[in-house]
């Protein structure tokens, strides 16, 4: 029996799908404690944006490190801290003309989602927010109030209250505009929802099943909102530092959102670290009312730092990640037609895509067959019915080509297919 079987609780997940120790990690690549390597179609569910210990974000935080710079710091001001706040403005904020606030939460997304409820509520003196079908926004108890997932909700223990969820883009199918659904039920003071502090949506669900919003909905989503008096959030998480080809998810649909929330890959590096913005006028917080002990992990603004200054200067990145999101996006539609019988299909958006299987099932046995061929690859949506590729930004073409020759063989075996003389028959 291993340390693990022994000791650690049994509320572990992904230590579950991938049962190896792993050791070391490099770019888009694990290795084990036995030397084998696995190719990351994982990403530390989208933390590792950048891949893993990536040379100059790297070398930052040993330069860091060795100079003896502050490691915890409170909300203390430093020196390191400035800089972050300095290259947020200047490489992401002003480009785009976003002015926002900073609120340094603690470390993990579902802290900054639990203080932006808080706040949107505070703001408009309102109790319930409107969140989305299938939305995945965290574990603690605010944060699961507007998270749709049923295996997550029954843990809570107590109800779940002050929340309202509503069809997300598409969950209607396409004949449906679920934002008409929504500003009627605003419009009618007997429809039994009540005015909510807020709508907090995600532009492409993760969790939820690789659900793309699409950008029109989003928009007029953001004018109901307007119209009614409520906030608009938009929780990042996931989607953002540049996981959909732009470094905010929703930037393509041109809105703007009240308070957003960002995590996983804003440290770049995989190191804990969270963040609120919020539009000037509703930072309207007292002191220390929304405190942690953990809002100043001062290497997570080092590595942050350093892949904003390295990743964000120009557009470079941005469009080398739509070029895979295409190629990806074009793999994945070629398998589906392959292997799916019409059955299956591409889901998502930018290098957030995956394929959706006709059951969980059929998707368990797509990940670990992928898996005995050394592919690190997870499943979402509400049954785990969707194959989720969330490969780091910086793997390469030729990774990425080598991962989804994986996923090809993987699909074909789990559909009963010979991968060989489908291709052939397709060629
Ligand atoms: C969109 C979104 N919001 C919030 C969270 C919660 O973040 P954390 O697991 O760091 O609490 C997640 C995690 O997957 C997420 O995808």
């Amino acid at each position: 029996m291993t340390v693990f079987d022994r000791l650690e609780s049994e509320v572990q997940s992904y230590a579950r799908s991938f049962p190896v120790t792993f050791e070391k990690a490099e770019g888009a690549w694990l290795t084990d404690e036995n030397g084998n390597r696995y190719l990351d179609f994982l990403a530390g569910a989208g933390s590792l944006n950048y891949g893993h210990n990536h040379p100059v974000l790297q070398e930052k935080l040993i330069d860091y490190i060795k100079s003896n710079g502050i490691t915890h710091g409170l909300d203390m001001h430093t020196k390191a801290k400035e800089a972050f706040l300095t290259a947020l403005e200047d490489k992401i904020l002003k480009p785009r003309d976003m002015d926002y606030k900073v609120q340094f939460t603690g470390p993990t997304g579902t802290n900054a989602v639990e203080a932006a409820l808080k706040l949107a509520r505070r703001v408009k003196g309102r109790e319930t927010v409107i969140s989305f079908t299938n939305g995945f926004h965290g574990c603690t108890l605010g944060a699961l109030a507007i998270t749709g997932n049923e295996h997550h909700r029954g843990a809570a223990g107590v109800s779940l209250d002050n929340a309202v969820a509503v069809p997300f883009d598409g969950y209607m199918g396409d004949s449906v505009d679920t934002v008409d659904y929504l500003d009627r039920v605003l419009s009618d003071n007997s429809s039994g929802v009540s005015l909510p502090a807020a709508v907090i949506v995600e532009a492409v669900q993760g969790e939820g099943g690789l659900n793309a919003a699409d950008f029109g909905w989003l928009k007029k989503l953001e004018q109901t909102c307007r119209k009614h008096d409520i906030l608009l959030i938009v929780d990042d998480i996931q989607a953002g530092c540049g996981r959909t080809g732009t470094f905010f998810s929703f930037e393509p649909a041109g809105i703007k959102p009240d308070m957003i929330t960002l995590s996983k890959s804003l440290s770049a590096y995989g190191l804990p670290f969270a963040v609120v913005l919020m539009k000037p006028e509703f930072d309207v917080w007292h002191p220390g009312e929304h405190n942690g002990t953990f809002r100043g992990n001062n290497h997570a603004f080092v590595t942050a730092t350093a892949a904003l200054d390295h990743f964000w200067s120009d557009d470079k990145f941005a469009s080398e990640v739509s070029d895979k999101a295409e190629f990806l996006g074009k793999r994945l539609e070629e398998i589906a037609e392959r292997y799916g019988d019409g059955k299956i299909y591409r889901k998502g958006r930018g290098l957030m895509q995956g394929i959706c299987f006709e059951s969980g099932e059929l998707a368990s046995k797509v990940t670990k067959e992928c898996f005995k061929h050394n592919l690190i690859i997870e499943t979402s949506g509400p049954e785990d019915e969707v194959v989720k590729c969330l490969v780091p930004l910086i793997i390469s073409k030729q990774d990425l080509g080598h991962g989804l020759d994986i996923l090809e063989l993987a699909t074909a075996k789990a559909m009963g297919k010979d991968v060989v003389a489908v291709k052939a028959a397709a060629e």
